[in-house]
């Protein structure tokens, strides 16, 4: 039975099923489903399938729902609708009528290949609830551009309109990637409605920052790539395995802010971004995660517990806090110097010269924590951003600070790396002459197969 076609049933009898279906909390297309199960149990084994008309067995590929919100980042979600279907699943679409001003419901249907929904209360769909079928009949609900408006809907449980009803009725897991300009993305309210669909077991990928659509604004509020919702997506579809599962890890990320006076501060060069990525891989390992970071213009990963902070002294603090840890991987660039006794007030300019700065060295917190006695996490990963001599700084690096390994990598200018969303690694081991050096590859790339490699020493 290819497709059920409810629709060709005389009016008495649809008026029937959908008394029935509404009293079972089903739709019509289950309840005949579920009618013509049980005559099929009643009636004994059904009969062999006939070879010669094709494979009776129903598609297996995963379902997903995709709810395109409306935002600029809509024309992003085309491109996503191909990525997901190369790998595997099939993909309903439902556009909202704001999705609808930025991209077209037949540009939606011809990459789908199947017609997209846009209307809740559309005859052709909801004389049997469709919407339900819709929000239950898939393993798992995509919504891109999650614009700030749905959002809100969602944390607040309303359902004015289709996307909004299905992701109400929905049992299945939901994947958000949130879209929206930096100011919206920082509100209270987003903010306020982010922690509540956390909460509520929402997962979401990105946004991510960068150039705005409007003119020079850029910030946090952009959506993630396709490849990187489809990756997402793949993993809440397949669970990844679980190789941390009961382990704690303990990340460190970003750069450390430190004060000269209240507005003005010595600072690294970082954006977080590996830190982050090998948080949420670990998270997606099964590990229980904290990630302490300095100021970074990330929005949290997924099931990773992130305490932000600004000074160097202050992430020791935290990093101290969150152990006992199985492996720390410490990716932050830390300033090394602080200023000894940061004015409370603004430094005025004055004409007698210029400030009498004096310098303090911060406490390593990495080789605090390597050379710790009792409490140490049993991998202690350091890292070591060079722009020359690669290979020799990090030896030097790694025998200095007490670690059990120490990732590199050239962050010359030339090489992109800083603030790029990619990495070249090479990694050293206390008992091991050996560098093992990896090809370039993503940040995200780098962040699994640093995790995997984490996961099998503490095997
Ligand atoms: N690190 C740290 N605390 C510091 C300085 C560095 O935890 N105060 C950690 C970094 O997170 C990284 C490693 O030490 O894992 C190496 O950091 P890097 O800045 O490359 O080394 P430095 O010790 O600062 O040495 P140098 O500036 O001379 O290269």
């Amino acid at each position: 039975m290819a497709s059920l076609t409810v629709r060709k049933l005389d009016d008495d009898l649809k008026a029937r099923l959908r008394v029935r279906a509404a009293r079972n909390g089903r739709s019509v297309e289950d309840e005949v489903r579920t009618i013509l199960r049980e005559a099929g149990e009643d009636a004994g084994p059904p009969p062999a399938p006939d070879v010669a008309a094709g494979p009776a067995v129903p598609s297996v590929a995963p379902r997903i729902t995709l709810i395109i919100g409306g935002g600029i980042a809509a024309y992003k979600a085309l491109d996503l609708i191909r990525r997901l279907k190369e790998r595997g699943p099939e993909v309903r679409v439902i556009l909202t009528r704001a999705a609808q001003q930025f991209v077209t419901p037949l540009a939606a249907s011809a990459l789908a290949h199947t017609p997209c929904h846009t209307d809740l209360f559309d005859p052709r769909s909801e004389f049997d609830a469709g919407h339900i079928r819709l929000a239950r009949g898939c393993d798992l609900v995509v919504v891109a551009p999650a614009t700030a408006d749905l959002m809100a809907k969602m944390a607040n449980g309303l359902a004015d309109d289709l996307a909004s009803a299905v992701l109400l009725a929905t049992d299945r897991p939901v994947l958000l990637a949130p879209a929206m300009n930096p100011a919206m993305w920082t509100n209270a309210a987003t903010r306020r409605n982010v922690a509540r669909l956390k909460q509520d077991g929402v997962h979401l990928v990105g946004p991510s920052a960068g150039e705005m659509a409007e003119a020079n604004e850029a910030g946090v509020g952009r959506m993630s790539e396709p490849t990187e919702i489809a990756l997402a997506a793949m993993t809440l579809l397949k669970p990844a395995a679980t190789p941390l599962k009961g382990r704690r890890v303990l990340i460190t990320a970003g750069p450390t802010h430190e004060p000269i006076d209240p507005v003005r501060y010595i600072a690294n060069r970082s954006s977080g971004k590996q830190g982050f990525a090998i948080a949420a891989a670990a998270a997606r390992a099964g590990a229980e995660v904290t990630l302490v970071s300095g100021p970074v213009g990330l929005a949290d990963p997924a099931d990773v517990n992130v305490v932000r902070v600004e000074s160097a002294r202050e992430m020791l603090a935290k990093v101290e806090a969150a152990l006992p840890a199985d492996a720390a991987i410490f990716a932050a660039a830390v300033a090394d110097w602080r200023v000894a006794g940061a004015a409370a007030q603004k430094i005025k300019k004055t004409v007698d010269g210029l400030p009498d700065l004096k310098l303090a060295e911060n406490p390593d917190i990495l080789a605090t924590i390597a050379k710790r006695g009792e409490g140490r996490p049993r991998l202690v990963v350091g890292f070591a951003a060079e722009t020359e001599n690669l290979i020799a700084h990090a030896r030097a690096k790694l025998m200095r600070k007490g670690c059990d390994w120490i990732v590199a990598n050239d962050v010359s200018p030339a090489s992109g790396v800083m603030g790029g969303d990619r990495n070249v690694i090479h990694i050293l081991m206390r008992d091991s002459e050996e560098v093992e050096s990896w090809p370039a590859m993503s940040k995200q790339e780098v962040a699994d197969r640093l995790v995997a490699r984490i996961a099998q020493s503490l095997q």
